[in-house]
């Protein structure tokens, strides 16, 4: 095949093919491209204002990766602190915190570790308990619970995450065809906390593809994990992946024109007719939650919770589930 060249600079490496925009870019031109991008959806969110002081929540995927790298580069005096959640997941795990380490080192950013098995239960313990046909549900949870706690425990008054555009398609997708509007209105790119116990909540990737992310790290010559969580094989939102990119294939633009019309013309509107649940303080660890103990000390300590203060029941709801 004859090289591609690249349609902003000519040269003839254009290895990064930006498929919705039928585009091909050289490194040097793609790192412009993406920094850009990520700039003007910052600021057009007004995540800027936002975040003072963000706390990273870095998994080692290609996705936060991008964020955290992407954030110092467009704004080096962003002071940015990195959160690692060991989830305890056998192999996966360690390999995990050895790329979150060596990314955080190169750039210098301070790391914080959270063990899950300190808390109580790591994920795996969790997946072979009630929560065995959803370890990604339950897991969800947790890691929400922590990035929230450690932010306020430490300081931070935002958690930044990596959910992209195609994470965000993807729940979209299964959140109107169930019409769970409430949990759709939180669909969003910034959702501010109470300022006490309920941290900023931001996505400096909402616009982004998994594509761009994958050439972003690519192109910056960045290590990420490249395998899956071993616990993930068959879930659902894999396959809502799969298939909605199959959807792409034959209507062209599907994903950014589903986002854009989320965003646009359903928020508003959901936004006015939908009011958010009130929340209480979980009775045993005192952060916010729907019901009266929250869904991570029901899964983490239910033996202790029997014992205190009783179960409320498995089922209730937590203010921070379902959010992404
Ligand atoms: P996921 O729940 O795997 O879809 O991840 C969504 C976002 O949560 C990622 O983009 C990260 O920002 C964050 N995240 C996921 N896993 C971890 C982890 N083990 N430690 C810290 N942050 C994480
Ligand atoms: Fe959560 Fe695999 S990372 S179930
Ligand atoms: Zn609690």
């Amino acid at each position: 095949m004859p090289p591609v060249r690249c349609a902003r600079c000519g040269a003839e490496d254009a290895r990064y093919h930006i498929s919705f925009a039928r585009t091909s870019l050289c490194a040097a031109c793609y790192v412009r491209y993406y920094e850009r991008k990520l700039k003007a959806t910052v600021l057009k969110y007004g995540m800027l204002k936002v975040m003072r002081r963000p706390l990273v929540a870095l998994s080692g995927g290609k996705d936060s990766t991008s964020a955290l790298v992407g954030l110092k580069s467009v704004f080096p005096d962003l002071e940015v602190t990195a959160l690692y959640i060991d989830l305890g997941i056998p192999g996966y795990s360690e390999e995990s915190e050895r790329v979150v380490r060596k990314v955080t080192d190169e750039l210098g950013v301070e790391l914080i570790v959270h063990r899950l098995k300190n808390d109580g239960r790591t994920v795996p313990e969790l997946a072979r308990g009630r929560f065995k046909r959803k370890p990604c549900a339950i897991c969800g949870t947790v890691k929400r619970y922590v990035m929230n706690k450690i932010a306020i425990e430490t300081g931070h008054d935002t958690v930044v995450t990596g959910h992209n555009l195609d994470d965000t398609v993807e729940v979209l997708f299964e959140l109107y065809r169930r019409g769970l509007l409430e949990e759709a209105v939180r669909l969003r790119p910034v959702l501010l906390g109470d300022g006490v116990r309920l941290t900023n909540r931001v996505k400096p990737l909402f616009e982004m593809t998994d594509e761009e992310d994958l050439y972003y790290v690519d192109a910056k010559g960045i290590e990420v994990v490249e395998s899956w969580c071993p616990l993930v094989r068959g879930a659902k939102t894999v396959s809502r992946k799969v298939l909605i990119h199959e959807i792409e294939s034959k209507i062209p633009g599907f994903r950014h024109t589903l986002l854009k019309a989320h965003v646009k013309r359903f928020l508003p509107v959901l936004e006015r007719a939908i009011s958010q649940p009130e929340l209480k303080r979980c009775a045993v660890c005192g952060y916010p939650t729907t019901s009266d103990v929250c869904s991570y000390c029901r899964a983490m300590r239910p033996v202790t919770l029997k014992r205190d203060v009783g179960s409320s029941g498995a089922g209730a709801s937590n203010g921070e589930e379902g959010l992404r």
